[in-house]
């Protein structure tokens, strides 16, 4: 895995969380920046079963055999619509950011670290509503953030 350190880097990994599924330009990301959901689940086993059992984890059934780019802006996880999406599912990384440069043990153990290289760590209500409206909104979608119809528990997320 390329890891790159330094500021440059940090605003670059920030950049790409935020565009993720709001439709932002994101343009800046690679493929090397996603490490998909399963890459999460080997050290988080626990949060990757629940997930599984969630809408998220079939996001992209619905779309058919080729689905179009802006569709995966939020059933998929990656850079759609500007670029390519990485995976056909609302993944770990739609939500907590692209893992590339965080998803290793040593920066995992560190918060402030692991936030400035790209994690969302979504515990506050604030995070909650920012990351979840970056889908759950607009035309077409009837389930907006944050409302009671849209709990953030285990059955929603993980
Ligand atoms: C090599 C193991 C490893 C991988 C891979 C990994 N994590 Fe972690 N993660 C950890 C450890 C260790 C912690 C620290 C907290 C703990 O002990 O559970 C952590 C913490 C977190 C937290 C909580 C942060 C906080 O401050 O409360 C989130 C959210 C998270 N990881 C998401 C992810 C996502 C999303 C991915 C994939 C992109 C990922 N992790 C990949 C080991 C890992
Ligand atoms: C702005 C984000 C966003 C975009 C873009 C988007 N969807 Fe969705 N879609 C959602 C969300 C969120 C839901 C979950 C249910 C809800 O909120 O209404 C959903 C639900 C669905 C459903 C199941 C519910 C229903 O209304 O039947 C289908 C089918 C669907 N989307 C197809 C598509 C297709 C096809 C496209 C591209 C033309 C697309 N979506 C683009 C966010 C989006
Ligand atoms: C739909 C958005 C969403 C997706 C997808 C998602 N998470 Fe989370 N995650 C959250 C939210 C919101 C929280 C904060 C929950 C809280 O603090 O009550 C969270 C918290 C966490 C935590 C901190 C401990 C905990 O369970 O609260 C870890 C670790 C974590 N997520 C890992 C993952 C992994 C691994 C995946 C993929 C298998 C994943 N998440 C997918 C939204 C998401
Ligand atoms: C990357 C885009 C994206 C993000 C970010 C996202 N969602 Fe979703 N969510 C979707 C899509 C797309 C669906 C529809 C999945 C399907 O049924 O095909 C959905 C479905 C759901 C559903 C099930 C709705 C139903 O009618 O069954 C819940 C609940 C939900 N999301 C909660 C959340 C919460 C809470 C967050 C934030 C913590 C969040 N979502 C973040 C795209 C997203």
């Amino acid at each position: 895995m390329v890891r790159l350190a330094g500021p440059a880097c940090a605003a670059l990994a920030i950049a790409v969380a935020v565009g993720v599924g709001a439709g932002e330009p994101s343009s800046t990301a690679a493929r090397r920046d996603w490490v998909g959901s399963d890459a999460c689940g080997s050290c988080h086993p626990a949060q990757l079963a629940a997930w599984r059992a969630t809408p998220h984890a079939r996001a992209a059934d619905r779309l058919g055999a080729t689905p179009r780019g802006r569709c995966l802006a939020c059933h998929g996880t990656g850079d759609a619509p500007a670029g390519k999406a990485y995976f056909l599912e609302v993944g770990c990384e739609a939500c907590h950011g692209a893992g590339g440069h965080y998803a290793e043990e040593d920066v995992m153990r560190d918060p402030a670290l692991a936030a400035a290289l790209g994690l969302r760590e979504l515990s506050t209500e604030a995070a909650q509503q920012a990351a979840c409206a970056g889908c759950h909104r607009g035309t077409g979608t009837t389930l907006r953030a944050p409302t009671a119809r849209m709990p953030i528990d285990a059955t929603s997320v993980h």
